[in-house]
Formats: C-alpha cells, structure tokens, sequence
C-alpha cells in the first residue's frame, strides 16, 4: 500500500488526480474530512483523515504502507510537520519516502536567504539521517503561481502580472509535469538516495509570461514592473499576514539577485514525462487568465 499526504493542495490535488486518472490505487490523507470529499469521488483513491503533527491520528493512514509520498504547506510549520511525521512513518515500518521538496532555478539564488528553500533543506537532511530510504522531488516554481487568484498570480482584473524582480528569468514547471513524475517514482526502483531536480523547459522574463498569457487568450496582458516596497504594500493590501510578506519579499529580492535561470529536463526523461511549455500551460488555462475571477 501507498500513501500521499497533502492531497487536497495546490499540488497534490493534481497529483491525486493523475494517480486516478493513470489508474493506480493510493491512500490518501487528508485531516479535515469535508475537504477531503473532492478526493472521495476519485476512482481508486482510499482517503484516511489524520495530522502529519500528531503521531496518534496517524494509525489507519500508515497501517501496511510501504512508500509515502510526503506534501505538506509551504508555511512556518513545514519543518515541523514534515519531521513528526517522518518520525511517524519511521514508528509504523514506511521502508521509503519521496518527499516533494523545491528548488529555485536561479543560477544566483541563494537556498539559505529564502526560508522557503531553507526548510526543505532542513527537512531534507532529516529524512536522509531518520534511516527509511529517502527520495527528494524538487520541482522549480509551479506554473499555476501565475494563475488569478493564486499568492502570486496575475491581476486578471487589470490584465497585469505585477512583479519586483525586474528582467530575471524563471523557469517554472507545470504541476502537472510534477504529478507524472511522483506518481511514477511511486512505482520505481532504484530511486533511494537520490534527489531530483525538475524545471520547465524554458527560462522566462516576466514579459514573455505575459506575452504568452496574451497569445492565450487574445487580452493584452503586461508585465507591470514595481519595487519591493510597492510589492509588499501591493500584498498588504490583499490582507497577507506580515509573515507571508515577509517570506514573499525574500523570494523576489533572491529571483532579482539571480538574472538568469537553468533549464533542468533530466527527471522528466527519466520518468518519460514530455515537458509543457508556459505556452501550452497559458492555452490550457486560457480560460482562467481570460477574465477576472467572479467575485
Ligand atoms: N509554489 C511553488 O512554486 C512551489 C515550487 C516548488 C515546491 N513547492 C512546494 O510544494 C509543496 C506543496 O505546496 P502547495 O502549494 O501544494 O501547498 P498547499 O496548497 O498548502 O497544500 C498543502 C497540503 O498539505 C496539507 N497539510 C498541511 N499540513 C498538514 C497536516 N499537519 N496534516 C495533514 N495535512 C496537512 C494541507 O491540508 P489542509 O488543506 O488541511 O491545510 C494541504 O492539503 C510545498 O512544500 C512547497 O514548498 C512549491
């Protein structure tokens, strides 16, 4: 038996999406079980609720599980949640867990200077020294960060994408790249002991996101350039908590410091996965950047 954790995230919803749609049986968890009702209607998805921080509530979901495939929130207590729950795999005989990690795709950008990076390094080296078989996934920035409504989507009202980061490039991958690979390391040997990096196929200034979020739905989008200070108002302003501010403030000052990116392609050829471009990602999505999110 398999388990993945974070099921009804950002990422791991379209992970659990394409181990139903690829017809492989895995256990999910998930801790609040109303959310966990889009998960139920999945074919040969077994949810299971518990908290990755709380050993005891953990029972049902590891009992007879073998590879975990570990997600949690890109928030202050990720460090901690990843880690009592690796305790927790540990306890119940998991003999192996891929962890979701992140990568920024920057040549410049400093891991240590973005708690974001930091804390996945951190949970990294725990699970390498815990003894169960460790395998790292680490995906550059998603793709669907662009998205409305996303922390760091577009402003579709205005048809802006509001950045500080001047003219760096990124090279974002689509989740749904990601979901293919972790659903085949699910199934893989030979994976233990290694950490796999993973970014789209191309390294992109801001402009030509917005060039091929045009070309996608026919409404001129621009790239609006603005200061970290404007950027941190901009954010307040939507009621972010200052901590989110903060760790976003970090992430753009590390993607300004780091003009150009790399294009990382080796774990999609290993696992067969054929890379989407932002362009064929903005034309599956067209229909989300079109128009302004009905309020
Ligand atoms: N955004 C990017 O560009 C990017 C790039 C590379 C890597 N990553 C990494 O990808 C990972 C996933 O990000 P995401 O945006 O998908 O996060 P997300 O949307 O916040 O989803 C995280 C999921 O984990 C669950 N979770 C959190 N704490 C839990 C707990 N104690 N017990 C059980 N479930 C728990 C959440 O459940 P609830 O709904 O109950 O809270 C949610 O389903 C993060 O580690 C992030 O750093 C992100």
């Amino acid at each position: 038996m398999q388990l993945m954790t974070g099921g009804i995230g950002v990422a791991g919803s379209i992970v659990a999406r394409e181990f139903a749609r690829q017809g492989v049986p895995i256990r999910a968890l998930v801790r609040d079980p109303v959310k966990g009702a889009s998960l139920r209607e999945l074919p040969g998805i077994e949810v299971v609720t518990g908290d990755m921080r709380v050993p005891g509530s953990l029972g049902a979901a590891l009992d007879g599980v073998d590879r975990v495939l570990m997600i949690s929130s890109p928030r202050g207590d990720m460090v901690d949640t990843q880690c009592r729950f690796i305790d927790a795999a540990k306890a119940a005989g998991v003999g192996h867990v891929v962890k979701l990690s992140g990568k920024e795709s920057g040549t410049a950008f400093d891991p240590q200077a973005f708690r974001g990076t930091r804390w996945h390094l951190e949970i990294e080296r725990y699970l390498e020294e815990s003894g169960v078989a460790w395998t790292h996934l680490r995906p550059s920035q998603f793709m669907q960060t662009y998205l409305p409504g996303a922390l760091t989507g577009v402003d579709a009202a205005r048809a802006a994408l509001v950045m500080p980061i001047g003219e760096s490039r990124l090279s974002p991958v689509d989740i749904q790249d990601i979901a293919a690979v972790a659903v085949a390391m699910m199934a893989a040997d030979g994976i233990e002991g290694r950490a796999y990096q993973m970014t789209g196929p191309e390294a992109l200034t801001m402009t030509e996101i917005t060039e091929s979020i045009s070309a996608a739905t026919g409404r001129r989008y621009r790239y609006e350039r603005v200061t970290a200070d404007r950027k941190r108002a901009l954010h307040a302003a939507e009621g972010f908590p200052p901590e989110v501010v903060d760790l976003l403030d970090e992430i753009y000052a590390g993607r300004r410091g780091s003009p150009e990116s790399v294009v990382e392609l080796s774990t999609h050829r290993a696992f067969g996965v054929e890379p989407t471009t932002f362009a064929e990602f903005a034309r599956r999505h067209a229909a989300d950047f079109a128009a302004p999110p009905a309020s």
